[in-house]
């Protein structure tokens, strides 16, 4: 190691050019790198806009083609699937999750055939979306979510979407042992093939607000009994460690900005590939004080976006994939 100091020193030679500063930048962010999820629905006959993520729509099987198509063109890693089904076909144990022509399967095949070999199609593995009480889980006789008994429908529910296609299953209700029961599931039918990701670090927070609006959640109460307090540290990298060991084959922290320091600890931890999940109320602020001309909207976009590489995430889940990507090719 050289030593020194000023004045023989200076770090800001590095920075005097945008070549220089091109040539040292030490994280980069590339368009297989990102991954953008979407949101379907069976009910409707056009693509309806979201009043709290502006520019994000619901689609309708017909609108995800184009947007997978998009996806595909612009070099995105992949997409991930959140289906939203009519408030009809909710019930107490989330039947349409696990019926091959439920909104999420059925999109699921859509997207396979549409874009399955340039794309990582993965789809939500999560019982919110379909339960009438909006909770991850089915419910015991005292309204509590029933850990094992939940365990049962996304070991189901894991198999049709494997049936489907689903390249990658991304598991988000913190269920314990959820890991371990879904890859014991699909093992035995012969989907050795099929990959887990594992939201393993994932906390009970406030800027997951607007995607309740984009699946149409009918939660009343919250997730504390499951999901991650936000002052657990030490205990989101235990989720992530016991998630690996369970058989996840990539663990994802999320949120992402507020959650930097867990993104960091994991990806210093564990051998497999580590992702972040730039969520719904993330995305909202930004678009928020952009729109009243308070940021500078894609400087954030991007500075959100190294920030959470540059911790350690090695791929991002974010609402604005597309648009990034086409900014980085330059299109
Ligand atoms: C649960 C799930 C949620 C999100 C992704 N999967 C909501 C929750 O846990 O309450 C939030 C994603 C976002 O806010 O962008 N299926």
């Amino acid at each position: 190691m050289t030593s020194g100091s000023f004045p023989e020193i200076r770090p800001r030679r590095l920075r005097g050019t945008p070549a220089l500063r091109r040539l040292v930048a030490e994280t980069r962010i590339d368009p297989a790198q990102l991954v953008l999820p979407l949101f379907v629905r069976d009910d409707i006959d056009a693509p309806v806009p979201l009043n709290s993520m502006p520019g994000v729509l619901q689609h309708t099987f017909e609108s995800l083609r184009g947007a997978v198509t998009e996806a595909a063109e612009v070099g995105l890693g992949g997409v991930m699937l959140f289906g939203v089904p009519a408030d009809a076909d909710k019930d107490a144990v989330g039947t349409a999750a696990t019926d091959p022509d439920g909104v999420l399967n059925a999109a699921t095949r859509i997207v396979v055939e549409e874009a399955g070999d340039a794309l990582v199609v993965q789809t939500d593995l999560c019982l919110d979306e379909f339960t009438d009480h909006g909770h991850c889980g089915v419910l015991d006789a005292r309204g509590a979510v029933d850990n094992d008994a939940t365990l049962v429908r996304y070991r189901d529910m894991a198999l049709e979407q494997a049936r489907a296609g689903s390249h990658l299953l991304g598991l988000s209700g913190m269920m314990d042992g959820q890991v371990a029961a879904v890859r014991d599931a699909l093992d035995g039918e012969g989907f050795q093939d099929v990959a887990i990701l594992a939201y393993a670090a994932k906390y009970a927070s406030a800027f997951y607000g607007p995607f309740r609006e984009a699946v149409g959640s009918t939660l009343r109460g919250d997730r504390k009994s499951y999901q991650l307090d936000p002052a657990n540290r030490r205990e989101g990298l235990r989720e992530a460690v016991l998630d690996v060991e369970e058989g996840a084959d990539i663990v994802m922290v999320k949120p992402a900005l507020s959650y930097l320091d867990l993104v960091a600890d994991v990806s210093a931890a564990v051998p497999v590939p580590v992702w972040a999940y730039q969520v719904s109320g993330e995305y909202a602020m930004i678009e928020a004080a952009a729109a009243n001309g308070w940021i500078d909207r894609e400087r954030a976009i991007l500075e959100s976006l190294t920030s959470i590489r540059r911790a350690g995430a090695e791929a991002v889940l974010t609402y604005w994939a597309v648009e990034v990507a086409r900014s980085l090719k330059g299109l």
